[in-house]
């Protein structure tokens, strides 16, 4: 395509104009009437809002936000909370490590840089839970720095704007060199969250919108009548496989019976069912590609961390199994459910929870599901 600057200015004033008039209405952003307005983004909340949603959608963070907003204001109180608060309010919304880094951001702002975000994306790097994406984000949202940001949203747009003809992950350079020059020295943010828009609403994974689409004419894949073919799709991606146990025991008052696991290692500090290791299994499983998460390797020293007390002789009856795919491996874990027996003493790492409320991590989630369902049957 042409690179002149006239269709330079064309396509971010395409979409900047489309953003005026259909922006989302989102707890964390400044629309852009509050915006010509004068309303500045509050930083904490776009700082938050970009860490929730690394690894969740809009619609589920939504609520969650609102949740932590009201229990945490700003950042000193949020720097002031204790971690296991944060941990449970932050159960579903992923991988753990991010919310450990979220208080030690949190603290680190608080405390050493006297309350205040910095504002250029090579600062806000030096923080925890803070990569390139979230620093461009956090840059270009709350302060209107120019800066590049590519979120999901935006590579598929880009990847079909340009009709980019290889997987994302082997394109990026690619793709950023194109944004970078459409992208434009003012409203930054909003050229950000108004492409984040575009894709969410307009030009989504299948059956994209392209009639109504408000920079089509700056489009490669649609000039080709066949957006939907972009982005090219990677291989699948073979996954070392883990298999485990868990056991889920009931007592009279319909409680079950939980387990924190140890700070350190996946999941770290969290409650679950209590169960033993995840061993290796023969072969891999061809999983989806998922985003690769900035995550440690799976320890297998780490990989003990249940107190391994033998599952209380109890009648154990199986009720299935749940998959869940992590960034290293998938891994398949045998549900078994049983009700208290008689005489049992929980160990000092067990507590009894309602299985409903307990806050607990994603794989978690669907065992306790799982045995819920049983137990109703
Ligand atoms: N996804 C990531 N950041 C976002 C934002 N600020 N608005 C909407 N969707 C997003």
């Amino acid at each position: 395509m042409g690179k002149s600057s006239t269709s330079r200015q064309r396509l971010s004033d395409d979409l900047l104009d489309w953003y005026d008039r259909h922006a989302r209405d989102l707890p964390w952003r400044v629309g852009p009437a509050a915006r010509r307005g004068g309303v500045r983004p509050d930083p904490y909340r776009v700082w938050l809002s970009e860490i929730m949603l690394q690894q969740t959608t809009v619609a589920t963070v939504m609520p969650r936000f609102d949740a932590f907003l009201s229990r945490w204001p700003n950042v000193e109180e949020l720097a002031a909370a204790a971690e296991d608060g944060v941990l449970g309010e932050w159960a579903g919304l992923g991988y753990y490590a991010r919310a450990r880094n979220l208080h030690a951001c949190a603290r680190i702002v608080s405390n050493e840089l006297g309350g205040v975000f910095p504002d250029t994306e090579d600062e806000l790097r030096t923080l925890p839970g803070i990569g390139p994406y979230t620093a461009a984000a956090i840059a270009a949202i709350a302060f209107d720095r120019r800066a590049i940001v590519i979120d999901g949203n935006i590579e598929r747009v880009g990847a079909r704007l340009w009709a980019i003809d290889q997987p994302i992950k082997q394109a990026t350079d690619q793709l950023r060199a194109e944004f970078d020059k459409h992208w434009p020295a003012e409203r930054s943010g909003d050229f950000a969250q108004g492409l984040m828009d575009l894709g969410a609403m307009v030009c989504t994974p299948r059956k994209p919108s392209c009639l109504t689409c408000p920079i089509r004419r700056h489009c490669a894949a649609a000039a080709m009548g066949n957006a939907d073919i972009f982005p090219v799709k990677a291989a699948k991606k073979d996954k070392p496989r883990r298999r485990g146990q868990v056991f889920a025991l009931f007592n009279d008052a319909g409680e079950i019976l939980l387990e924190k696991r140890p700070s350190k290692g996946l999941l770290g500090g969290m409650y679950g069912l209590p169960g033993g290791a995840w061993h290796v299994e023969n072969g891999t499983a061809q999983v989806e590609n998922v985003p690769e998460e900035n995550l440690p390797e799976y320890d297998e020293q780490r990989s003990d961390h249940y107190e391994n007390a033998p599952a209380p002789a109890a009648q154990w009856k199986l009720a299935g199994g749940v998959t869940h795919v992590f960034t290293h491996f998938k891994l398949d874990l045998t549900v078994y459910v049983a009700v208290r027996p008689r005489g049992f003493r929980r160990a000092a790492a067990h507590k009894w929870f309602d299985p409903d409320e307990a806050a607990t991590p994603t794989v978690m989630r669907k065992a306790i599901d799982l045995a819920l369902a049983h137990r109703a049957n």
